[in-house]
């Protein structure tokens, strides 16, 4: 048996089991997101009294349980001293709950269902010392939609937002890149002083949406509290690898790139792959030699060249490798060099191939 066989068997086992503890729920949200839709609009958030289904709170809470009888579960790198600790949150294997908890934000915050990617999917767990009033902030670029779902919540904890504040995007992969970009006159703490925020508390049945790349916010109060925090954009970015279906994707691309000759890779789509973080060029201490490098989440960086660069700059989504070819002006005489460059950068993660 493979290790990967090992862990799915472990996965499956560790579902079945929850199941025969707690009742297995049948959606993440119980509310109408028609009838929000207009409050979301004009706010840019919306406190959803009720909003979450008990049996998904009891999954997530005996998912909780699991993860802290198991420091490997825990997302080390996400620790922030005396802030909070951080786990990532598996929907069951299936994935149905989560695609009809993306259906439903979707609807509230007016975004396509067929572009809505998950960006982040955490449970936090604030620290006993955890600062009761940190600065605000903004969310990495990807998570234009936030959604707070509380699983323990004290009584004096809340989440503050800045709707009438800058709504200017976060565009960068952090909120701390962000935060590095201001003078300090500019910091939030600083422009913020003087204004009064709205504070929502939000109880542990509550759900809470609001846009997390462009408002301000906060969580104040926040020792002990615990949320399950999910991320949401509509622009297929999944810059922490954590989105289920853009795995599946990934490998089924993969699989395409195997089976496929070139003649069948012409009849395919291919799209920038969500986890395509970023492409930077540096320059080396080697003679300050430039370098033009991708990031992809979850895999090794990658050199690339300028013609791969201006390929990424010119596909579209759903556009067949066919019309990339027309549309670059590649000769005939061409195309098996152009298919080969299209071969790499969909072996090394940069774009998907999607028959
Ligand atoms: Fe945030």
């Amino acid at each position: 048996m493979s290790l990967e066989n090992v862990v799915c068997d472990s996965r499956e086992t560790r579902d079945l089991r929850l199941a025969g503890r707690i009742n297995a729920p049948a959606k993440v949200f119980d509310f109408d997101p028609m009838s929000y839709v207009a409050e979301f609009r004009a706010k840019g958030y919306v406190h959803i009294k009720d909003g979450v289904t008990p049996e998904f709170i009891e999954m997530a809470k005996a998912r909780l349980e699991e993860y802290q009888g198991d420091r490997s579960q825990f997302l080390s790198e996400w620790e922030f001293k005396n802030k909070k600790q951080q786990y990532l949150f598996e929907f069951p294997e299936n994935n149905r709950l989560l695609r009809g908890a993306m259906d439903t934000v979707a609807t509230v915050t007016d975004m396509a269902p067929d572009r809505v990617t998950t960006s982040e999917r955490h449970i936090k767990v604030y620290a006993p010392k955890a600062h009761p009033n940190p600065p605000a902030h903004k969310d990495r670029f990807a998570s234009k939609i936030a959604v707070g779902i509380p699983l323990f919540m004290p009584a004096e904890s809340a989440v503050v937002l800045y709707p009438d504040q800058s709504r200017e995007v976060n565009g960068f992969d952090s909120s701390e890149d962000w935060r590095n970009s201001f003078a300090t006159p500019d910091l939030p703490e600083n422009v913020l002083k003087n204004v009064e925020p709205t504070k929502l508390y939000v109880d542990v049945g509550d759900v809470v949406l609001f846009l997390g790349s462009a408002i301000y916010h906060e969580r104040i109060n926040g020792a002990n509290a615990v949320l399950l925090y999910l991320k949401f954009n509509d622009m297929r970015l999944d810059p922490l690898a954590e989105d289920p279906f853009i795995a599946t994707q990934r490998q089924a691309s993969l699989a395409n790139l195997a089976r496929m000759t070139d003649r069948d890779l012409l009849d395919c789509a291919a799209e920038v792959s969500p986890r395509l973080v970023r492409v930077s060029r540096h320059y080396t201490r080697n003679d300050w030699r430039e370098v033009l490098m991708g990031q992809v989440a979850g895999e090794k960086s990658f050199q690339l060249s300028e013609s791969d660069l201006a390929l990424l700059n010119r596909i579209r989504n759903g556009q067949k490798v066919r019309e990339l070819l027309a549309d670059a002006g590649i000769p005939d005489a061409n195309a098996p060099e152009f298919l080969q460059a299209i071969r790499r950068l969909g072996e090394r993660g940069g774009i998907d191939i999607l028959s």
